[in-house]
């Protein structure tokens, strides 16, 4: 087991990572007033752990499972549930749970009385790896994903591989999306996937890759907690074109798409001599090792429309945060007729390389 502490400058963020955390530290928690927020799935898998743990007495509220459930609506269920439960300014909010309770869980916190302690399970590997650290809480709004949120540190997050025993291979292969990215910004990590390249499911390379990326991600939040002075803005390569595509296809999960956007950035990179060719080779491998075949999209033209709305671009530049070389990343920016047709001539290569 290792701890990650995340510093800024008002607070202090322990990450408990490893095999027996959740053993270890969560029934010290027992011992304070908890409002938990779960979702149904996870509910099934672990309503006597729940109870077991924190005891039977505390209240549980449970959001549908999915992506769909980041709402305004599901937001004030939640507050309205913590009124009720009499919740108070220094009793605890538990996110136990993936992504989505993580986020919602964690604007609650934010919102109520200005702010309850927060602790985050975190029980998918995206959400081990990423979601749960680093204080961003968010809900979709008016059709924008994570529209409206917070930057709010949980004090502490208990990250144990335990839960991934009972995480469908979909969102193992989601959370490897996040894994790959972090092996895209550092050397260290690039070169634990390179060596592990055909055990990436393997619960010890699980358990030793998602204390690497956390250790990155607490690295780069400490510096840079409010996305302010582009540090934070790296953990994004490849999402530009990710979240494009997801939003226009919405078939994979958001970690396939992550890696999808990536490999169409690699091309752009490549193309205009910001990646060197066998470092991308490498990252594309890695990249086919977890999702096999790249689709080539029929229409990245109106996916690319999507693109837009990112919150990295400024005017009308596309922006991309894109591999370069190992332990480096790069930002380019494109307008909006060069994009769409380096999206397409990658979408072309793939579809001449699958006949
Ligand atoms: P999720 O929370 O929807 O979980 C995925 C699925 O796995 C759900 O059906 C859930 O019920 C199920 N599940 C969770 N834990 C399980 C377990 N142990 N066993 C079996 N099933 C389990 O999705 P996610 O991929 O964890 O998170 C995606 C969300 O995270 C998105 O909304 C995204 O915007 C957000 N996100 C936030 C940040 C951040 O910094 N705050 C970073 C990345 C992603
Ligand atoms: N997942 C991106 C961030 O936390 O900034």
């Amino acid at each position: 087991m290792n701890d990650v502490i995340l510093r800024t400058p008002t607070v202090e963020s322990v990450i408990h990572c490893g095999d027996g955390a959740f053993a270890r530290y969560a029934p010290a928690l027992a011992a304070r007033r908890l409002f938990v927020v779960t979702d149904s799935n996870v509910f099934a898998y672990y309503r006597y752990l729940i109870w077991q743990t924190f005891g039977d007495e505390t209240p549980v509220h449970i959001l549908p499972a999915g992506e769909t459930s980041k709402t305004m609506r599901n937001l004030t269920a939640i507050l309205r549930a913590m009124v009720q439960a009499e919740i108070k300014r220094g009793d605890t909010v538990i996110a136990f749970g993936g992504g989505v309770v993580g986020d919602i869980a964690g604007l609650a916190a934010s919102l109520y009385m200005r702010g309850v302690r927060l602790v985050q399970i975190p029980t998918t590997l995206l959400a081990q790896v990423d979601s749960s650290v680093g204080g961003k809480t968010a809900v979709d709004f008016e059709g924008v994903k994570n529209l409206v949120g917070s930057f709010y540190q949980p004090e502490e997050v208990i990250c144990d591989p335990v839960f991934l025993k009972t995480l469908p291979d979909r969102e193992v292969r989601c959370g490897l999306g996040e894994i790959v990215k972090y092996g895209a910004l550092d050397g260290e990590i690039y070169s634990e996937l390179i060596a592990n390249s055909q055990n990436l499911k393997t619960p010890e390379f699980l358990d030793k890759i998602t204390y690497m990326c956390v250790r990155h991600k607490a690295e780069v939040v400490s510096a840079d907690e409010h996305d302010l002075n582009g540090r934070r803005k790296t953990l994004n390569l490849g999402h530009t074109t990710g979240h494009a595509f997801e939003l226009f296809y919405r078939k994979k999960s958001h970690g396939e798409y992550v890696l999808i956007g990536t490999y169409y950035e690699l091309y752009i990179a490549e193309k205009l001599n910001v990646c060197g060719h066998d470092y991308a080779e490498s990252i594309r491998k890695l990249i086919n090792a977890v999702i096999g075949k790249v689709p080539a999209f029929a229409d990245v033209r109106s996916a690319a429309r999507l693109a837009k709305f990112d919150k990295k671009n400024s005017g009308s530049q596309i922006s991309l945060v894109v591999p370069a070389e190992r332990g480096r990343c790069a930002e380019i920016s494109l307008d909006e007729e060069s994009y769409p047709a380096l999206l397409e001539e990658c979408a072309a290569r793939l579809k001449s390389r699958a006949k």
